[in-house]
């Protein structure tokens, strides 16, 4: 039997951690895990939803593994993670090929259905939601270090329900992980050698509110500080909702947070932002980026917008044009609007046409690319700290890190300082990444 497997992952940071996890468990079962689909004796993709294009991708891989099953019938293939939980028993159906479909709750059955599959060619499905129990003691867990940043999950779904949004119908609802586990994951992997944390969660700062967490997310950023070894902290994604006093304060005391935040605002419409069941207004909003700003004066802001969210009228979107060039956030990601099945929003009339839509859409990312290049061009000859994460993909004696603000700059290096905190003098600036030189330390810096 070919005991070797491929694995492509879409979508989140939540597909991210759980895709690891299957590589744990595929491992346990005596699978290897390989860079080709034609190796493979078991074929997976872990999909996203989250957009009709995130969903259809999906579909064209899958076509594009169907010659592989048709040379190979005992190739094993199987669907997981969002696409999967949305349509069920519907995938089987569609694609006969198709021998397992795994929900966002059911990563752990994989081992067992692969092994049935194995056994007699039996198709089969897990989709059902689990209850808090049982999820939170599936909570994915990190073991190994080998890197110097990771995820910790600390919160699993999303009650928010914004209207055009399937990931709670995807994920299911909330649970705050306990945090003496979070702490205990922290430590450990402190102690393999990782030195920046990301803390996520669809709703990260709503850790606590729900039963599960039973101190608030702020409280629990304070105890990752403490933790020796960690130097940088970063957590996503946040929700304005939920962004409290007492969180914005941590940006002004806890060292070891990056100065970076993202914080999806979608639109700057009032009356849009209520359809999409935002929880906040725009003056809310505004509010608590003047008191961020107020308490950490160069915290860097990115943002997610949708345009042509159904009614969309030119004033609205004139008012998320004019929210940008206030906040001047120092990226964003845009989203044409997609109707999601299931979602409140896709019953809503919709007749902007397509090519207005895409003019919106255009105009705003080249506002954007501009605040941007001037945000980014901005840091051009400081000398700022880098956490090198590893070698450059830009050649040999190349090796890059980040920023606090989440850039990642390029230099020349050696591996010696993989884990390090080095200053670095930025001197150029890209799209998506900076250039720079290593300073020796003790160089001025600003
Ligand atoms: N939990 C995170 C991420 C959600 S998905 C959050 O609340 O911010 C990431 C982004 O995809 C969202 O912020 C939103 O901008 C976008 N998105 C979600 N559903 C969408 C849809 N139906 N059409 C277009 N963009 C969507
Ligand atoms: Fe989706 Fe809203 Fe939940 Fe984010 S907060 S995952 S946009 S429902
Ligand atoms: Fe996509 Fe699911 Fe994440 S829909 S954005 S992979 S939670």
């Amino acid at each position: 039997m070919n005991k070797r497997f491929y694995l492509e992952t879409f979508g989140c940071q939540m597909n991210v951690v759980d895709s690891e996890r299957i590589v744990d468990l595929l491992q346990q079962i005596g699978y290897r895990q390989v860079e080709t689909p034609e190796e493979a004796g078991l074929i997976l993709l872990n999909t996203c939803s989250v957009r009709d294009k995130a969903e259809r991708k999906v579909y064209g891989h899958l076509g594009r593994f169907k010659p592989l099953k048709d040379e190979n019938p005992s190739l094993i293939l199987g669907v997981g993670g969002c696409v999967a939980q949305q349509e069920g028993e519907n995938l089987l159906k569609k694609l006969r090929y198709l021998d397992i479909v795994f929900g966002t709750h059911n990563v752990h059955k994989l081992p067992e259905m692969v092994q049935k599959v194995e056994q007699n060619r039996t198709r089969c499905r897990e989709t059902e939601f689990l209850d808090r129990e049982t999820r939170l003691q599936l909570f994915p867990k990190r073991t190994e270090g080998e890197a110097v940043t990771r995820f910790v999950t600390v919160m699993q779904g999303c009650d928010n329900f914004c209207s055009y949004c399937i990931v709670p119908h995807v994920r299911g609802r909330e649970v705050s992980r306990p945090s003496a586990e979070i702490l205990d994951e922290v430590r450990h992997l402190a102690g393999t050698g990782v030195r920046e944390i990301t803390l996520i969660g669809q709703n990260v700062n709503s850790y606590g509110h729900k039963e599960g967490g039973e101190i608030s997310f702020a409280e629990l950023l304070a105890r990752v500080n403490a933790v020796e070894g960690i130097e940088r902290i970063r957590f996503t994604t946040s929700h304005p909702k939920d962004l409290s006093d007492e969180l914005i304060d941590a940006f002004g005391y806890l060292e070891k947070l990056c100065r970076h935040l993202h914080l999806p605002v979608q639109c700057g419409s009032d009356r849009l932002l209520r359809e999409m069941n935002r929880g906040y207004g725009r003056e809310q909003y505004l509010r608590k980026v003047t008191r961020l700003k107020g308490i950490c004066p160069d915290i860097r802001l990115t943002s997610d917008i949708i345009v042509g969210f159904p009614g969309e009228t030119e004033e609205d979107f004139e008012q998320t044009m004019e929210l940008m060039a206030q906040v001047r956030y120092a990226d964003v990601f845009s989203f044409l609007y997609s109707a999601r099945p299931g979602t409140a929003a896709a019953d809503l009339p919709d007749e902007t046409p397509a090519a207005v839509k895409q003019q919106r859409f255009d105009r705003l990312l080249s506002l954007q690319e501009e605040i941007s290049r001037d945000t980014w061009a901005a840091d051009i000859g400081k000398v700022l700290p880098v956490l090198v994460e590893g070698e450059s993909k830009q050649g040999k004696g190349q090796i890059f890190g980040r920023t606090t603000w989440n850039r990642i700059v390029n230099f020349e290096g050696d591996s010696s300082m993989i884990g390090k905190v080095v200053p670095v003098r930025i001197t150029k600036s890209f799209r998506n990444s900076q250039l720079g030189s290593i300073q020796e330390p003790g160089a001025r810096s600003r």
